[in-house]
Order: C-alpha cells, then structure tokens, then sequence
C-alpha cells in the first residue's frame, strides 16, 4: 500500500463531501456563508472525517449515510479552530496557511462563523435521515454521541480548562484532563459515530473510542511538540503560541524528549487496541504511525 496515495485519496474524497454539505452563498446573511467556507475549505489534514469514515469501513460500512457525519465532523472541528484563534482565547492571525477568520471578516463575523459553523454541522448530519438507506435509530446514537463529544463533557469542556489555567501551573492531572476533552473528544466522536453507523456493537464501539482517545492524547501531545520545534510555513499556524499564552504543556512539563516518546508509546498502545478488530485496516495503522512523526 502506498500511504501517501491512500491519504490523498480520502482526502480528496473528504474535500467533495464539503462542497457537497456547504451552504449556497445567498440572501442579506451571505458573508457567513462566505465566512464558513473561508475556514472549512482552507485545508488542513482532513483527520477526523478520514478516521471516521475508516471506522466505518472496518465494521462493515459501505453506504453514504457516513457523508453528512463527516461534513458534520470537520465543520465542528473547524469552528473550534475558528473559535480558538479569536483574540479572547489564542489570539492567533494565521491557520491553515491563510489570515484567520476573524482577522479577514472581522471579530464579530469570526464569531458568528464559528456559530454558524457549529449549527450548520448538525443540520448538515440530519441530513443522514434523509437518504434512502437510512436507519434512524443507528442515526440517532450517532447524533447522540457528536453532540455529546463536541460539548462540555467534551470539546468545548476541554477548551474552558484550557483557557481558564493559561498563565497558571497546572500538573499532569488537570493536563491529561483538557487534552482528553479538547482534543481527545473529537476523535473519539469520530472513529465512535463510523462504527455505530456501521452496526458494530457495544464492546466494538467502546474499543474503538480507547483507541481514538490514545490517539488524542498522542495527537496533541505533538501539537504542542511543533508548537516549539515546528516552522509556521509548514504548519500553516503560528509557532510560539503556546508560549505567548502561558500555556501549561505536555513539553514544558516533560520537556521535548519525554515527550516525544510519550507520543510514540501512546500511538503503539492505540494500534495494539486494533487487532483482531472489524475488518483488518492497514492504512488506519500506518495513518495512526504518521501522525506520531508528522510536521504539521
Ligand atoms: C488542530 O487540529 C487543533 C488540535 C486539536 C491540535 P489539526 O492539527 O487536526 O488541524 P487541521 O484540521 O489539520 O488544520
Ligand atoms: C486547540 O488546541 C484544540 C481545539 C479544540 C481547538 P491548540 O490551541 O493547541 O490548537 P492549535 O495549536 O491552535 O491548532
Ligand atoms: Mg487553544
Ligand atoms: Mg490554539
Ligand atoms: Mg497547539
């Protein structure tokens, strides 16, 4: 298998399946549809679509009732990083290798965008009711679990720890806390909702959400590695940021060594929890050991 041809494939895949879900441009309201698109369609890695969508092909899933949930998934993604670049949180002018968006549509549409974003997210998932193929109840517990991950048990949970222990010392407890609920959330919404889609059962579901949350903790764990080591045109963000905010990190505690293996023993942990599985997935592993050495 050659990885970097699968990847592009799944990501080109993803990119259809936003334009697909985006709103038309149209009416007094225009500029956040403007602005959505702005923030959604500027790239990134397409991460948590493509590990949905091939959770949802280990358990069996071959249908298109996936697609709405992966729009969903990146959509509520992206307004977090909309969110978190605002003045009142990051204060960060660059994302995804473009101006943010508060910083091209101003602070009140940057805002509004990251709400827009959020709302349209689940309107864009109901839209899984609507296909043929349909089985309400597995669409349902889908609905559940994103709405669930993405908010104050979850993401948004993880961000206000996160914000409100900038500038403060805070130990490997209160860390492992925000980086389960900021990052770690959104994982697990995604590999959860591919395998519930499919029909795969409790215990599956639950394994796989170990999985996704060993894979969070790694994930940011290198975020804030490349947050020190990385360069801001590779990264399409700025670097330093961390460090502006007087944030407490994994690396400032351990420093980069530590942390470094923290993420590779974390990764190894979570592709050991695959085997015997769903449906053996060769790419999901060697996409789970490139994010332990990716540069952006
Ligand atoms: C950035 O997420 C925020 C974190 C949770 C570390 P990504 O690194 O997945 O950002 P994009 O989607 O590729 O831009
Ligand atoms: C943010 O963590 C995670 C989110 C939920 C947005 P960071 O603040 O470290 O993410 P970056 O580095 O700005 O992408
Ligand atoms: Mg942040
Ligand atoms: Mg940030
Ligand atoms: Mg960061």
């Amino acid at each position: 298998m050659n990885f970097n041809e699968e990847y592009r494939k799944r990501t080109e895949y993803v990119e259809s399946v936003l334009k697909k879900y985006l709103p038309e441009k149209e009416g007094l309201q225009k500029i956040i549809m403007e602005a959505m698109e702005y923030s959604l369609m500027a790239g990134g890695k397409r991460l948590r679509p493509i590990l949905m969508l091939e959770s949802y092909r280990m358990f069996g899933g071959e249908g298109r009732v996936i697609e709405p949930f992966m729009a969903a998934i990146e959509m509520i993604h992206t307004y977090s990083l909309v969110h978190d670049d605002l003045p009142a949180m990051d204060n960060d002018d660059y994302r995804r290798g473009r101006r943010t968006t508060h910083v091209v549509y101003g602070e009140d549409m940057g805002i509004l965008a990251g709400d827009a974003l959020l709302n349209y997210a689940f309107e864009t998932a109901c839209r899984a009711f609507d296909l043929e193929e349909a089985d309400p109840r597995l669409i349902g517990r889908a609905l559940q679990i994103l709405a669930g991950k993405a908010g104050i048990y979850g993401m948004i949970g993880g961000q206000v720890v996160d914000v409100k222990e900038s500038g403060h010392q805070i130990g490997g407890e209160v860390l492992d806390f925000i980086y389960r609920l900021k990052t770690g959330a959104l994982l697990e919404a995604s590999v959860m909702t591919g395998a519930v889609l499919a029909g795969a059962d409790g215990e599956q579901i639950a394994a796989m959400e170990k999985i996704a949350a060993k894979t969070g903790m790694a994930f940011q764990i290198q975020d804030d590695i490349l947050d020190v080591t990385g360069s801001e045109e590779v990264l399409g963000k700025p670097v330093h940021s961390d460090e502006k905010n007087e944030k407490t990190t994994f690396v400032t505690w351990k420093g980069l060594e530590e942390s470094g293996r923290e993420v590779s023993r974390l990764t190894e942990e979570a592709i050991a929890g695959l085997s015997g599985l769903g449906k053996q997935d060769d790419f999901l592993r060697e996409l789970l050991r490139w994010l332990v050495y990716r540069e952006k």
